[in-house]
């Protein structure tokens, strides 16, 4: 096959762990027979730096003119203000809003290596293997926001959240379709006792699983209780499907699970054939930062840009072979001990960024 796939590398390790990404992509096509025409563009600070915003024109009509996206992690101290009127995290909610990028993949497997590097006890990690939907483009972070001034003097702010029906039947029917494919339940979780946009994700939600999906369990869960029960008996879940910052929060609660935030990819996808092509637009990334305390020393994990590289072969170019064969070649990289120092163990010589990458890379084969 042939595909376009704009890397966005951005701020701090970024730009180190995507080089790793298009190693192994670069593997994949020589061994596989295929073409991935790679174009790199300009996300988040260094955006702001060079041309006063962090999503540039021409960041989003490559992007556009593309079957996927790779994008490192963007931010750092330099643009840290909260207050400054151009932020590197207006580049990532800009380009999930303009891509339509409704569906936010966010997988925790763990390799039985990782079970040490995590705060909880090992045998409530046995048998971990979930994936967290989160809707993306919806919610508080797209609502009407504003400040306005109160009789006393003082100031009040507001965040506007809003959900419609439609919104939440493609999150829920995204959702459902991964449950088919695993253990075939889904956990659907909302804040229905206090939110009136949690009673009508309910209610659809409901009725979406009875009519189209009556093969794949539903249970509702309320988020606190959900934030209790990631720890408490994790291996448990199976498909998570959330709202926005519910699932912003329990995403990071949920990587503590495997240990490290090194090894966690995750897939933002837009609706299927939307761009009639017969892929399906997608934007990949680690979930971790941009990690400036560590930039351009060589030591960043590149296995979840790898691993996001693996997510983008299967959802967005249907190539599930060369996906698996990724996928692979990350573990057969960790069990010959080829590991940066995250995850090395105390008496073993932890790798570099670029060694890992390589080894992953030699390690993809035709299965
Ligand atoms: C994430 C991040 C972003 C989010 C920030 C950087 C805007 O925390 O991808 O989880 O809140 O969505
Ligand atoms: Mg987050």
């Amino acid at each position: 096959m042939h595909a376009v796939i704009t890397a966005l590398p951005g701020d701090g390790i970024g730009p180190e762990v995507v080089a790793e990404g298009r190693r192994v992509l670069e593997a994949v096509g020589e061994r596989f027979g295929h073409t991935f025409d790679m174009r790199e563009a300009l996300i988040g600070g260094c955006a702001i730096d060079a041309v006063g915003t962090a999503l540039p024109d021409e960041t989003l009509r490559l992007c556009r003119e593309s079957d996927a996206v790779l994008l490192g992690a963007v931010g750092g101290p330099k643009w840290d203000n909260p207050d400054a009127p151009v932020r590197p995290e207006q580049g990532l909610l800009g380009i999930r809003k303009a891509l339509g990028l409704f569906a936010n993949l966010r997988p925790v497997t763990l390799h039985p290596r990782l079970i040490a590097a995590s705060p909880l006890r090992p045998e409530r990690l046995q048998g971990v293997d979930l994936i967290v939907v989160r809707e993306l483009t919806g919610g508080i972070y797209f609502g009407e926001k504003g400040r306005d001034t109160t009789p006393d003097g003082g100031e009040s702010a507001y965040d506007e959240c809003v959900y419609t029906t439609a919104e939440i039947e493609r999150i829920v029917r995204t959702a459902a379709t991964l449950a088919r494919q695993r253990r075939k339940k889904v956990t659907s979780v909302d804040k229905a006792n206090v939110l009136e946009t949690s009673r009508l994700w309910r209610s659809v939600t409901t009725r979406v699983m009875r009519d189209e999906f009556p093969d794949v369990h539903l249970e509702h869960m309320l988020v606190d209780a959900c934030a209790m029960h990631l720890i408490r008996r994790p291996s448990d879940f199976d498909v998570i499907v959330t709202e926005n910052m519910f699932g912003d929060i329990l995403t990071d609660e949920a990587s503590m699970l495997a240990g490290s935030m090194g090894m966690l990819p995750s897939a933002s996808l837009g609706a299927p054939g939307d761009t009639g092509r017969t892929t399906r637009m997608g934007l990949y990334e680690p979930i971790h930062g941009s990690a400036p305390d560590i930039a351009g020393k060589g030591i960043a994990n590149p296995l979840a840009t790898i691993l996001s590289v693996a997510l983008l072969l299967r959802h967005s170019l249907g190539l599930e072979r060369e996906a698996r064969a990724v996928e692979t070649a990350v573990w057969r990289t960790i069990e010959d001990g080829i590991v940066t120092a995250d995850i090395a163990a105390p008496d073993e010589r932890p790798a570099t960024t670029t060694d890992v990458g390589a080894a992953v890379a030699a390690r993809v084969i035709v299965g």
